[in-house]
């Protein structure tokens, strides 16, 4: 019933649109304020409201009488997020802020499935209200500006269009005004917002304490409710951060260019979609598709050769000073090293190898033109190399460390992935790791999205998947360009290689804000976690560190890490002569890295998680507590009924945890079926993994 009126009073506005074209502020309150769609008082002049699919999430647009535009979102429960403007400053010209009236407003929705190339799940719907806002300024400018708006059942989007129109052939937007004035926050989970990292522990504190955050910025409210603020389909634009103002609401802080500019635009200029994800649970945070949906369909007309795998690589013995990237007598890429690895790959189940340190250049890191993507170093016979691993069927992993220089990378490019191309490998890891040259311009720029979209188009041009470290956050891309594989953007593993490293709750609380985002490259699976095997071995850049660094989890906790956090592409990490004659390898022999379906089975952020994925007949598994040890009873419904499956169970021998014998685990078997009950045992700093088989 309330859906018959509301559709009829849509299509009143659709009329009312037609027949006057202008909207009149005065017209407009005569006729719809015996309505129940809209709502007047002294501050508004106009109210329009479009609710989820389910009806449980609401939006309501208005202006106000200065004309400035607002949106408040609600649900059952209350205001979500109180009134919150909208709108934009432009450089040297009039404001996109205030003297809007309104033109137009459509209706419309959306309810359709996709399936993906690889991911969490095979299938993913996508269902949504939509209304577009057409607002033109009232004064003599008569500049235009749209506002799309959707709300779907697990969240909220709008994005903005300057239309191509008189006065704004080429503009640039010095400020995006948009505010998110969240109401009732209790607690609040961040990374400081920084133009150039989000490799940074996580801070969990009130509201008031969230000064200058990065997104994804997850809260809950006092009511219980999760949300988190993020963008999705970041193209041509800066990225965004998010600084709190006096009213304690955050506002838009896009990263600058070197010459304070945000955006420069030319022609019609679309934003990115500013999102805030909705639910009841901290787990279902994780479950939302909102981020991806709001991304255009895959654009590769030929995906056949895009294969998620998990990889090995010479890569921890350089973080942990073992080995090194410059040539020498340490140096890791070696052509023996890289047989040896392929070798280890091939026997057991794991689908490539990278290798840093291949090229020229790593003894000139830090200056401009260090990096040479194409000669290889002069141990190490790429051409051998590549044939070798095409012929046993491993991937190589091309790896180019660009040193943050883009003007010297961009002349490589074509040349790089060409060659790559030739010597038949399907993959490339990039690295930004340094101050981006041009000197200036910051990683998460226009300059630099840009580029790293450039990087994206070229790499699916020849048959290139990508990993991509120092990334520019994730934003739901992989659906356009499913080559987009992963990405690090995280404080990963390698910082408990040289640094104070990431506490326990770290990893856990990685699945309700980064991963929001998409896949992530951690780089799990570390099983010598004291770093014991290496303690004495070490070069000179890190000795330093010896004796602080080690990881700060469990042995089964690193396996249940590789289920936890998605990535297509999954490493496991430690260099290879630790997981010689390891059982526990196994698990990442089996391992699968794309999804028909995925469950959070409960969480709550920093403290615990369990995830369950399915692929074919195979449930895998993975479980992981902070410092706390703790038991968590499941239900094993989610198995198909009247299957019967083994269940076969990683975790640590009784006893230890990730300060006591942390490399210490065992491996059980059990026989269970989807009415059955199980007790993950999770020690102080522990997790358990485990792959329920079908008999
Ligand atoms: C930082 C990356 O995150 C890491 O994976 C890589 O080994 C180094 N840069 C060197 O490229
Ligand atoms: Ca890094």
């Amino acid at each position: 019933m309330l859906n018959l009126i509301s559709n009829i009073l849509k299509f009143a506005i659709q009329q009312l649109t037609k027949t006057t074209m202008y909207l009149r502020k005065g017209f407009l309150l005569f006729l719809l304020s015996t309505t129940l769609m809209f709502s007047c008082n002294s501050q508004e002049s106009f109210v329009q409201n479009l609710e989820s699919p389910n009806s449980e999430i609401s939006l309501d647009f208005s202006l106000n009488n200065e004309g400035i535009a607002t949106y408040l979102v609600s649900d059952a429960d209350g205001v979500l997020v109180n009134k919150s403007v909208l709108g934009f400053e432009l450089l040297d010209k009039e404001d996109l802020f205030k003297d809007f009236e309104i033109i137009d407003i459509k209706h419309s929705n959306y309810d359709d499935t996709w399936t993906r190339v690889w991911g969490e799940s095979k299938v993913v719907r996508n269902s949504y209200n939509e209304m577009k806002v057409v607002l033109k300024k009232h004064n003599d400018s008569k500049l235009k500006l749209n506002i799309y708006f959707r709300v779907y059942n697990d969240g909220i989007a709008f994005r903005y269009e300057i239309p191509k129109q008189k006065g704004l052939s080429k503009f640039v937007i010095s400020d995006e005004k948009t505010e998110f004035a969240i109401n009732d926050v209790n607690k609040t989970w961040w990374i400081k917002a920084d133009y150039d990292s989000y490799e940074k522990l996580y801070e969990e504190t009130l509201l008031e304490d969230a000064k200058w955050v990065a997104t994804p910025f997850t809260l809950n409210t006092t009511k219980g409710k999760y949300l988190s603020i993020h963008e999705a389909n970041l193209t041509n634009y800066a990225g965004m951060t998010l600084k709190q103002n006096t009213n304690g609401a955050f506002e838009s802080e896009l990263v600058p260019w070197a010459n304070g500019d945000k955006v420069r635009c030319e022609g019609v200029m679309i934003s990115p979609w500013r999102t805030i994800q909705i639910s009841n649970t901290a787990a279902e945070l994780i479950e939302s598709n909102l981020i991806v949906n709001l991304n255009e369909p895959n654009k590769l007309e030929d995906v056949s050769w895009i294969k998620p795998m998990t990889y090995i690589g010479i890569w921890w013995g350089m973080h942990i000073g073992t080995e090194t990237w410059v040539e020498g007598n340490r140096h890791g890429a070696t052509t023996a090293n890289a047989i040896k690895h392929i070798d280890f790959a091939k026997k057991n189940g794991v689908g490539g190898v990278v290798i840093e340190g291949w090229n020229k250049g790593w003894d000139k890191w830090g200056q401009k033109d260090a990096f040479d993507h194409i000669t290889p170093a002069n141990d190490f016979d790429f051409e051998y190399v590549a044939k070798y691993a095409k012929t046993n069927g491993v991937s190589l992993i091309g790896h180019n460390e660009t040193g943050g220089d883009i003007e010297s990378y961009e002349r490589f490019m074509e040349q790089a992935f060409a060659l790559y191309e030739k010597y038949g490998m399907n993959s490339v890891k990039t690295g930004y790791a340094g101050g981006i040259i041009p000197r200036g311009e910051h990683h998460h720029g226009q300059y630099m999205v840009n580029h790293y979209r450039r990087v994206v188009k070229l790499a699916a041009k020849h048959k290139l998947m990508l990993d991509v470290h120092e990334p520019i956050k994730p934003t739901g891309i992989r659906r356009t360009y499913p080559n987009m594989m992963t990405r690090e953007g995280v404080r990963g593993m390698e910082w408990n290689a040289w640094s104070d490293g990431n506490a326990p709750n770290h990893t856990l609380i990685l699945p309700f804000t980064r991963m929001l985002g998409g896949p992530i490259d951690y780089t799990a699976g570390v099983f010598d976690v004291e770093l014991k095997n290496f303690a004495n071995d070490r070069v000179k850049w890190n000795t330093e560190d010896i004796g602080k660094t080690r990881v700060h989890t469990t042995l089964t906790k690193q396996l249940a890490l590789m289920v936890i956090l998605y990535s297509p592409m999954q490493m496991a990490a430690d260099v290879v002569d630790n997981y010689e004659n390891e059982k526990a390898f196994d698990f990442v022999s089996e391992l699968k890295t794309t999804w028909d379906e995925s469950k959070i089975l409960n969480g709550e952020i920093g403290k615990y998680i369990t995830v369950a994925r399915k692929s074919g007949e195979q449930w895998f598994l993975g479980s992981a507590t902070n410092e706390t040890a703790r038991k968590l009873e499941i239900n094993l419904d989610f198995l198909d009924a009247n299957k019967n499956y083994k269940a076969v169970i990683y975790k640590e021998t009784d006893g230890s945890n990730w300060l006591k014998n942390p490399s210490k685990y065992i491996i059980e078997t059990k026989k269970v079926n989807s009415g059955s009950k199980m007790v993950l045992d999770l020690p102080e700093g522990g997790g358990q993994a485990v792959i329920f088989t079908v008999e």
